[in-house]
């Protein structure tokens, strides 16, 4: 049987533990990954590991929990399932300690069933202990528990960790600027969304269901190896595209209408996330026109922003910028351009920030401000520009405008002399969209 399952570089993964472990000094870390959740009875949602835990392990099973032993001599000790044969008749493979230790680059590996009686002793004289805290009330606890087991053997001579940190604070700086296997998985990730949405530019006619095309952006993720969507699709028709989370996907696609979708494939653990909006009918109309290439000029304007040394609200500004410009133009707002930055009223009809972080999570880890200031971008970071324009409509607001709802959105690494847009296949013109969906009407 051949499976496509990633390589797995443990040389990598052993040097973000490594990374880790030193900046984290002497002490314990503890890290489980994500629990099954049941959708009903005995049916499960489809599992997805915790990103923090698949970032040190690439292990991809339930029930697994990384402890890190920092100091002299650091130790990565896996907790994991063990080989059943029961339940692998009914559920699949399962690696078991030994293989998952030999396979995934462990120093050791342990049944997941020893883990309280193992966690205490691991805990003895550790002067600190790291770990998620506050994310799951069961996790914390159980390491609480643990926590006061070693403080019981206080007589005996025994010191329990005397700080606790949480361990995501020093995981999302090293989540947050991607090595160049991370980076080369977005970049076919990105591919694979891109792919999608030229199939949705194609195949979209008058008359489809929302759902229709939601149907084919999904077949063309997983035939492409793809595991899932990084996040609920938005297909959204007409007047559905000023819905920011729009979520039905159920409304029939009129002629004349603008269809906006965001929607975007994860591959191997790593998001990707486009939007692209397109005329129903093939063909945009004026308005459509003039709206479309405003918001098409500023995410141009915000990409050109995005280089190293430059703060992380530098595209934004770009972006709101030229979008405020052009609702003045088009007489969607009244004011100057300086009125309209200076009391926000852009805000009316883009009521978004440019982007954010992307990553293993498709809002990714990482602070967008380090004491009190916007923090510079640097080479490797991941980032999307997606301005948009939302014009629900309302008596001032000329009627041609009415319900049009735009959003461009591409994902953008900084790279050491300006960025990579890692999702440039998809067209984006007016005029090579409308190329596109012609061809597709072939
Ligand atoms: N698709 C989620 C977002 O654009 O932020
Ligand atoms: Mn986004
Ligand atoms: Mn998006």
């Amino acid at each position: 049987m051949k499976k496509t399952a990633p390589t797995i570089d443990t040389a990598t993964l052993a040097g973000r533990r490594a990374r880790l472990a030193a900046t984290l000094g002497p002490g314990i870390a503890i890290l489980p990954t994500a629990p099954e959740r049941v959708r009903n009875r005995d049916a499960h949602y489809g599992y997805r590991f915790d990103s923090y835990f698949y970032y040190l392990t690439a292990f991809p099973e339930p029930e697994s929990v990384l402890v890190m032993i920092g100091g002299d001599a650091p130790r990565a000790i896996l907790f994991c399932r063990e080989r059943n044969l029961e339940r692998e008749i009914w559920e699949g493979f399962r690696h078991g300690p030994e293989a998952a230790r030999e396979r995934y680059g462990f120093d050791e590996a342990l049944p997941i069933g020893t883990l309280d009686e193992m966690l205490p002793k691991l805990m003895e004289n550790q002067p600190a202990l790291s770990y998620p805290v506050g994310t799951d009330p069961l996790w914390d606890a159980r390491v609480m528990r643990w926590l006061n087991a070693v403080r019981e053997k206080a007589r005996a001579g025994i010191s329990a960790p005397e700080r606790i940190l949480d361990l995501r604070v020093p995981l999302d700086e090293m989540r947050l600027v991607k090595d160049r296997g991370e980076l080369d998985t977005m970049r076919r990730a990105g591919s694979i969304s891109a792919a999608a949405h030229r199939r949705a530019m194609q195949i979209t006619r008058p008359g489809m269901y929302e759902y229709e095309v939601e149907a084919e952006l999904l077949h063309e993720f997983r035939r492409a190896g793809a595991q899932a969507p990084a996040y609920g699709p938005i297909v959204a028709g007409g007047a559905n595209g000023c819905v920011l989370h729009y979520v039905f996907n159920d409304a029939q696609l009129e002629d004349g209408d603008l269809l906006l979708i965001d929607a975007a494939a994860e591959l191997d653990g790593y998001a990707s996330d486009i939007t692209r909006t397109f005329p129903v009918g093939g063909r945009f109309s004026s308005a459509q026109r003039d709206t479309y290439e405003l918001v098409l000029a500023a995410q141009q304007a915000a990409i050109d922003a995005v280089r190293p040394g430059v703060s992380w609200n530098a595209p934004h500004d770009a972006a709101v910028k030229v979008l405020a410009q052009g609702m003045v133009d088009l007489k969607l707002l009244s004011g100057s351009l300086d009125e309209v930055l200076e009391k926000e009223t852009y805000r009316r009809f883009y009521m978004h920030r440019t982007g954010h972080w992307l990553g293993l999570d498709v809002h990714d880890a990482g602070e967008y401000k380090h004491a009190g200031e916007w923090r510079a971008l640097t080479a490797g970071m991941v980032l999307t520009v997606e301005p948009g324009l939302y014009i629900r409509g309302g008596e001032d607001v000329p009627a041609a405008f009415h319900d049009i709802g735009i959003r461009i959105e591409d994902d953008v690494a900084v790279t050491d002399s300006g960025c990579e847009v890692l999702t440039g296949e998809v067209p984006k013109s007016v005029t090579d969209i409308e190329a596109l969906m012609r061809s597709g009407r072939g």
